[in-house]
């Protein structure tokens, strides 16, 4: 057998603060002799029966609408956007990873429909706003103040691992096939590209939408407020 056994965290996270393997039972199980809680947070029904979402610790027995307020109080001025005129499957993805980094909103351009299941019922947490085209989400950007860069590794873009990007910002993302279309590039300030160094032309859309919304996290985030 070749290979260590991967070091173990010294620390505990977000996600492993109780014990219980997928969530948390009844409160009366969970603390017993302590009352229920009576903040308005907290669901009556998910303290009774156990809370076994996929949400941090620090949710743990919250309504959902409570949580989604927590979120939107802080917020980041990140938008992302990623064109659907193929039905790509890599959106529920991104609606994941927007929400593990707080972004305002995720803008589906093109097709409404798109498939769920990567999302892990994060969107239920994830403000998204459809449009029709590319120029609606454009011209949104433009009524919010807000700089579109488009993502992809087509001719004139700039490495991404150098560029600065605007706080107040659009990521447009394109889809597997065609890429971002012209048009978004012709309306965005910028093009990013994310280096690579093998034989594919190209990453996993989900993939690199995760790495430049990092991107940006590791400019304009603070870290301090990070679960
Ligand atoms: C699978 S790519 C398809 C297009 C790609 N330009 C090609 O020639 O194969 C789908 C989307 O993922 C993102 N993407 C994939 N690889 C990327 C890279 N190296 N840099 C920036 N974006 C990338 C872009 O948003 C792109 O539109």
């Amino acid at each position: 057998m070749s290979g260590e056994p991967a070091e173990q965290s010294p620390g505990r996270g977000p996600t492993e603060w109780f014990d219980h393997p997928v969530g948390v039972g009844p409160w009366g199980e969970e603390y017993p002799g302590i009352p229920l809680p009576e903040d308005a947070h907290f669901d009556p029904e998910l303290l009774e029966n156990g809370d076994r979402r996929n949400v941090v610790d620090g949710y743990r027995y919250w309504r959902l609408e409570s949580i989604v307020a927590d979120i939107d109080a802080r917020r980041h001025k990140l938008h992302i956007a990623i064109e659907n005129f193929e039905n790509d499957s890599n959106i529920g993805t991104v609606v994941r990873t927007a929400n593990a980094f707080a972004v305002d909103t995720v803008h589906i351009v093109g097709r409404k429909r798109w498939n769920r299941r990567g999302a892990m019922v994060t969107d239920r947490y994830q403000h998204l706003m459809h449009h029709v085209d590319t120029e609606s989400v454009t011209d949104y950007a433009r009524e919010h103040e807000l700089t579109v860069v488009a993502v992809d590794n087509t001719p004139g873009s700039v490495p991404l691992e150098t560029a600065r990007l605007p706080e107040r910002c659009l990521l447009l993302f394109g889809q597997e096939g065609p890429g971002v279309t012209a048009q978004a590039q012709d309306a965005a300030a910028l093009t990013v590209s994310i280096a690579q160094f093998g034989s594919t032309r190209s990453i996993n859309a989900g993939v690199a939408a995760g790495i430049a919304m990092h991107a940006w996290v590791r400019q304009h985030a603070d870290l301090g407020d990070a679960w």
